[in-house]
Formats: C-alpha cells, structure tokens, sequence
C-alpha cells in the first residue's frame, strides 16, 4: 500500500474511534443497573454525568446494538454510583476543557473523564478517592519512534496535546516545544498522521488503544513524569453528600475487584470492531 492508501485507511480507523463526535452535548440516558423502583409519582432522581468521550478506554463511543452510546470504564463506575443512589444516569459529552465549569455551574452532578487531581482542580472543584492509576506515554508516527525514546528527545518539537489537560502542562516545561492544542485526542491523532505534529503525551492506555487502531503511530520509551498518575471523580465544591456517596461506591467498587474488571471489559470492547 502506498503512502496514501495507508494514510487515508489511518483516517478511516480515526474516524471509527471518533464515531458520534459531533454529538457533543447529547443526553444519553442509561437506567442500567438502577435499582430504583417508582411506584410514586414523584419524578425519578437523575445523575447527570459531565465526561469527555474521546477517551478510549475510559470513555468513548461505540455502537451498541445498532445505537451510538458512550461506554468505558468511568462509565461503568458513574452507572455503580448512580445505581447505589438510586438514581437514573445522564451522560452528557462534551470537550475536556468544559468539564469543570459545567460542574461548577451545577449543568452537571459529577465529572468522570480520566480526570487527574490537580492543586487547582482541588482549589476549583471537589475530588473523591483515587479510583485508578495509570502512566503517561507518548505516541509518535512509528518511523520516529527511536527518535523519541528520551523525554530530552522532544525539546524544540511539534506537540500535539488535549486543552485543558495535565498533557498541556507536561508539554509546557519541555524546552521549545511547539504546542497544538485540540478539543479531542482524535483529533491530535489526526494530526500525528498528517506530520503537522511530531508526537503527543496521553495517558499509557488511551496511547494503547489509540496505536493498536490506528496504523503507523507507536508509543516510545520516553516517559513523561507527573505527580498526580491517579484519577479522581469531580463533583461540585460543598457537595459532600454526593462525595460521599461517590467515595462509598468507589470503595465498594474496589473491594469487589470491579475497576479492574471495568479496565478489562472496556479495553476489549475498545479494541474491538
Ligand atoms: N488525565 C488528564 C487530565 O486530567 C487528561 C484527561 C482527559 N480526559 C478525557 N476524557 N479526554 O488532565
């Protein structure tokens, strides 16, 4: 296959993982799991979920029984949460950057989006527990991939990173390198193929799912360092009572060895057709 021809194919398979990306903001509800039973008449109790689903395998869109729905494993969690609440979930999609006022503004009950705990997110918004931890990796054309295999290698580079992101801020101390920043990680993959950036900083399994779809992208032996490698779930700053209950489920969730489960699960699914 030509240069093209792989290059057009490496599209198409972007646009597989991007499936439904113009549907930002689509309420999508899932009453999976809930163990609410209305027998009032009193409105059901709703869980609105603020994520970023570009995300794979955390969040993303897959088509389930002919329907475009956003799964992950952070979906899995929000569905435990809402389910020991009582409550029905919404999910609302929408870019990363976006998350934390929506929460603050009370347009969403939570965030779960692969979300690191930040001193200014601390500041901003109310973190739960670390539900999981993963390392940060960085993704290149695989041609370049020894090229990049040092940290020191990507001074004075095109980067390609999430606005909004910890990423961002990981690619700001490297010296000289020229920052594009994009709504979604797609998008900054689009961009790896088409050589307008020469390597990107994502989380280890997003670049997992990201190069074992996408042709000719690679991660490299460089590894980014960061304080704050665990995830955390938002909620609105004072809102105790749903922290609580947000840290109960993720408790619960761990106990039972259901996040690994959840990492597994939706890992498959992401690497699926
Ligand atoms: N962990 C990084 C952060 O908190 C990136 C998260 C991006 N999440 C997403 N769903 N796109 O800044």
């Amino acid at each position: 296959m030509n240069k093209w021809g792989k290059l057009s194919l490496g599209m198409l398979l972007v646009a597989g993982l991007m499936t439904g990306c113009g549907n930002n903001n689509k309420e999508n509800t899932t009453a999976e799991g809930s163990g609410a039973t209305t027998n009032t008449t009193a409105a059901a109790k709703t869980l609105t979920l603020g994520t970023s689903a570009d995300f794979p395998p955390y969040e993303f869109h897959k088509v389930v029984d002919g329907k475009d729905t956003v799964v992950g494993f952070d979906i899995e969690i929000a569905k435990n949460i809402a389910a020991d609440m009582g409550a029905e979930l919404v999910i609302k999609d929408m870019p990363f950057k976006s998350l934390l006022n929506e929460l603050s503004s009370g347009r969403v009950d939570m965030v779960i989006s692969g979300l690191s705990p930040t001193p200014e997110r601390e500041k901003a918004v109310g973190l739960s527990d670390i539900y999981y931890k993963a390392e940060q990796a960085v993704v290149v054309r695989e041609a370049d991939k020894d090229k990049f295999a040092t940290m020191d290698s990507l001074k004075g580079t095109k980067l390609g990173i999430q606005t909004g992101s910890i990423q961002e801020d990981i690619a700001k101390g490297i010296e000289g390198a020229k920052l594009t920043s994009l709504a979604k990680i797609s998008e900054i993959v689009m961009q790896l193929q088409s050589n307008r950036v020469d390597a990107s900083i994502m989380e280890g399994p997003v670049a997992k799912a990201f190069v074992k779809k996408v042709k000719g992208l690679a991660i490299t032996d460089a590894k980014p360092e960061v304080e704050d490698d665990g995830y955390v779930v938002g909620v609105k700053k004072g809102n105790t009572e749903l922290l609580d209950q947000v840290n109960k489920t993720l408790t619960r969730l761990n106990s039972e060895g259901k996040i690994d489960q959840f990492v597994t699960a939706a890992s498959e699914l992401a690497e699926s057709e």
